[in-house]
């Protein structure tokens, strides 16, 4: 990109910015869903698909008992009244009471659950609950040997006037500035959200997961496992101040983790074996869950490499990411499969290798890794079209 456009858009940026402060109004409420079918949501009985009209891949047939339950875990960016849309089923002739209970106080004892004529009737019933910020547990108890109706989801209307703070860990291809043209989706990801999120972003050019947490102490050598040996496990200081218990990451914050570029290198420091990788992202997690943060995990976003006319998949750690969700009940974004598909909607391929003129020129910096402003910001505008398609609580915060 010439130096004209660029001082444009570093321009647009300023001016975005600068608009964004004085827009007085909070987050609108969006309505998130919990399908019955999906964990962190339990169900005493089976997950059953065989009567249609349910969303996601299927509901919740809860045995046939008082006692039964269905939970759900559903967040709030804000204490406050939520409003929460139950999806039932209830093909019976008697009713199917069930006592709600948030964060295991009853909030409604025996709420009706009435027939709705046939188990491929669904309906939706509303109640209001008092949420605490951060998870809660919403938990249907049948009160009668009849047990549940079947559930599909929960919707919520959580309150969204509180201010939180999307942290963000990653390499370069995150990372505010790494080099002159240089520019991370972190840097841009602001412009996504509304004024009550405000994004610090803690990622560094350069850094596997490993080298991110503990810096220098990641010694150039291997040990007999092939894992880089650490001279301290104290963790560098970017991490240190996101744990700080009254200025790192508090309940209703996000992190956003993405690695996995790094990682891939054969040589130490930057080498992070997959097991390792498992690990250390688990650790993360595990510190933002237990400080009520929400995390976010983010496949590694693809190089441009291109077969042909075709934009291709080039990331490792994107399994390994996967396995992480799974293990920890942690939304993963594939960041890697959005953005080889955006490139492949862009027609970035076949290419010719000059990043310094055409599209690819103005998205990519000066290699196939590393995005210029206008590329960051389309990659920013992935992670955030993500955020909504995937219902994340996030949402919540989304222009
Ligand atoms: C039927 C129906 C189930 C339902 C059950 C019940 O077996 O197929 O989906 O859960 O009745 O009475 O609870
Ligand atoms: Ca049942």
């Amino acid at each position: 990109m010439s130096l004209r456009r660029r001082l444009s858009a570093a321009v647009a940026l300023t001016v975005a910015a600068a608009a964004g402060v004085v827009m007085a109004a909070g987050a609108a409420a969006a309505a998130t869903r919990y399908e019955a079918e999906s964990a962190p949501a339990t169900c005493d009985g089976v997950i059953e698909s065989n009567h249609t009209g349910f969303s996601g891949s299927g509901f919740c047939n809860a045995n046939n008992a008082a006692g039964a339950a269905a939970q759900f875990t559903v967040t709030a960016p804000a204490a406050g009244a939520a409003t929460v849309n139950i999806r039932y089923a209830n093909g019976g002739t008697a009713g199917r009471p069930a006592d709600v209970l948030v964060n295991g106080a009853v909030a409604h004892a025996a709420s009706a659950f009435d027939p709705t004529g046939a188990w491929t009737t669904w309906v939706t019933k509303t109640l209001t609950v008092s949420l605490n910020v951060g998870d809660n547990t919403i938990r249907l108890n049948p009160t009668t040997a009849n047990g549940l109706a079947n559930l599909d989801y929960l919707e919520v209307d959580a309150p969204t006037s509180g201010k939180i703070t999307v942290w963000l860990a990653g390499d370069s291809t995150v990372a505010s500035n790494s080099g002159s043209n240089v520019v991370g989706w972190g840097r841009e990801l602001g412009n996504y959200l509304t004024t009550d999120a405000t994004v610090v972003n803690n990622a560094v050019g350069g850094r596997s997961v490993q080298t991110w947490l503990y810096e220098s102490a990641v010694t150039s050598t291997k040990n007999s496992a092939g894992e880089c040996v650490l001279s301290s496990t104290a963790y560098a200081a970017r991490w240190q101040a996101m744990l700080n218990a009254s200025t790192g990451m508090k309940a209703g914050d996000y992190l956003v983790i993405q690695f996995g570029i790094n990682d891939s290198s054969s040589t130490c420091p930057r080498h992070v074996g997959t097991t390792r990788y498992r690990e250390l992202l688990t650790a993360m997690v595990r510190a933002a869950q237990q400080r009520g943060a929400h995390p976010v995990l983010v496949t590694p976003a693809a190089a441009l490499t291109c077969s042909g006319s075709t934009a291709t998949p080039n990331r490792g750690f994107v399994t390994e990411t996967f396995d992480v969700s799974t293990a920890t009940g942690t939304p993963v974004i594939d960041l890697h499969k959005l953005s080889y598909t955006l490139y492949n909607s862009l027609r970035f391929c076949p290419f010719n290798g000059d990043y310094s003129s055409g599209p690819v020129g103005a998205f990519f910096a000066n290699d196939h890794t590393h995005f210029e402003a206008a590329g960051a910001r389309q990659i920013a505008g992935l992670v955030t079209k993500a955020v909504r398609d995937q219902q994340l609580a996030l949402s919540a915060y989304l222009r």
